[in-house]
């Protein structure tokens, strides 16, 4: 159900969970500092005690009494916050150890949403905030999304419109001194190392090595059954050999074939910022068509948003060699 601005604040003051717009996802929020509240958030994704959480804050004043802070998140904040990226910082005691997955850094971002930004000040609470969908399924980039995936059991819901970004965030780790990206994101990390002027080591692209424990290798997926494919040549070989499977193109340039009820594109414009916002939604519109399966191919890694949109992907589904 859908819920005002008013009643969103009074709910998450009462210790209870909202799905809130923010410019990457909708996040399924509460306060942070309430560990009955986070814990309602766990149950309703039905995520792993161990898998923590987004703090969402709204400055890096704000972070000084949740984490040990350090210049390079103070120098980076200032350049890309409020926006897509996520920080892992050491955990202050203040932070129950559910929120942090029993960890002892805490994540934090400050989002760019007015929607959410307006909620984290009316309610004056850190929100803990992960995506708002059920754990392994496809993260919401609409309000309609978030009733969609949860059905009967869903949560309020306090509608921002479609999301800007329509990815989830960069989480980047400075808590052991050296920058390291956990997840790819929106944010390009050739513009942290140009802002720093160092390289930022890339751990994603090894397989999960369970310094994010929600980075697993499955996660994003639709309901539908997805194959990947290597490139787009692989991908337009399948194109005639079933009626009953939905094949997925990453750029409208890509699929020359007259358009059919079972061909959909991510980014008619030929777009890479669209490609990202429209990621999520064309899974979900694919999905919704109850087909055998959905085909669709990566992309050669030449820039960042096709590393995150390959990365998002290759988690949705299995890879056809
Ligand atoms: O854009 C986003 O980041 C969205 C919106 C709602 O802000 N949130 C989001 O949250 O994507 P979630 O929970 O779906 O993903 C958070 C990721 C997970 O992979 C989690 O394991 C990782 O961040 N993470 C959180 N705290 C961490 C920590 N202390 N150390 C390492 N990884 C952490
Ligand atoms: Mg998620």
């Amino acid at each position: 159900m859908l819920v005002d601005f008013e009643t969103c604040c009074e709910l998450l003051k009462n210790g209870s969970v909202v799905a809130i717009h923010t410019e990457t996802v909708y996040g399924l929020a509460a306060n942070a500092l309430c560990p009955t509240a986070v814990k309602k958030i766990y149950q309703t994704k039905g995520r792993p005690a161990q898998n923590p959480l987004i703090v969402h804050i709204l400055n890096s004043a704000r972070a000084r009494s949740l984490a040990f802070t350090n210049e390079y998140f103070f120098s980076l904040a200032e350049e890309f916050w409020p926006g897509p990226l996520t920080f892992i910082l050491e955990s202050k005691d203040i932070v129950p150890k559910i929120t942090t997955g029993g960890l002892n850094t805490i994540a934090l971002r400050s989002p760019e949403s007015d929607v959410f930004r307006n909620v984290l000040r009316k309610t004056n609470l850190p929100l803990a905030a992960p995506s708002a969908n059920p754990t392994n399924k496809l993260s919401p980039t609409t309000a309609q999304h978030v009733l969609d995936n949860f059905k009967s059991d869903c949560p309020k819901v306090l509608d921002g419109g479609s999301c800007r970004e329509g990815i989830e965030s960069t989480v980047l780790d400075i808590s052991k001194g050296k920058p390291r990206i956990l997840r790819p994101g929106p944010v390009d990390p050739h513009d942290i190392e140009n802002h720093l002027g160092q390289k930022v080591e890339i751990t994603h692209l090894k397989s999960n090595d369970g310094k994010s424990p929600g980075n697993s290798l499955t996660h994003y997926s639709p309901i539908t059954p997805t194959k990947v494919f290597l490139n787009q040549t692989k991908l337009l070989a399948e194109i005639n050999s079933s009626k009953d499977q939905i094949f997925i193109f990453p750029f409208g340039k890509m699929c020359k074939s007259p358009k059919r009820p079972n061909i959909l594109v991510i980014s008619e414009s030929n777009s890479r910022e669209e490609l990202l916002r429209n990621l999520y939604s064309t899974l979900h519109d694919a999905d919704k068509k109850n087909l055998a399966a959905i085909n669709i191919c990566l992309l050669p890694p030449t820039c960042n948003q096709y590393v995150v949109y390959n990365d998002r992907i290759k988690r949705a589904g299995t890879i056809i060699n």
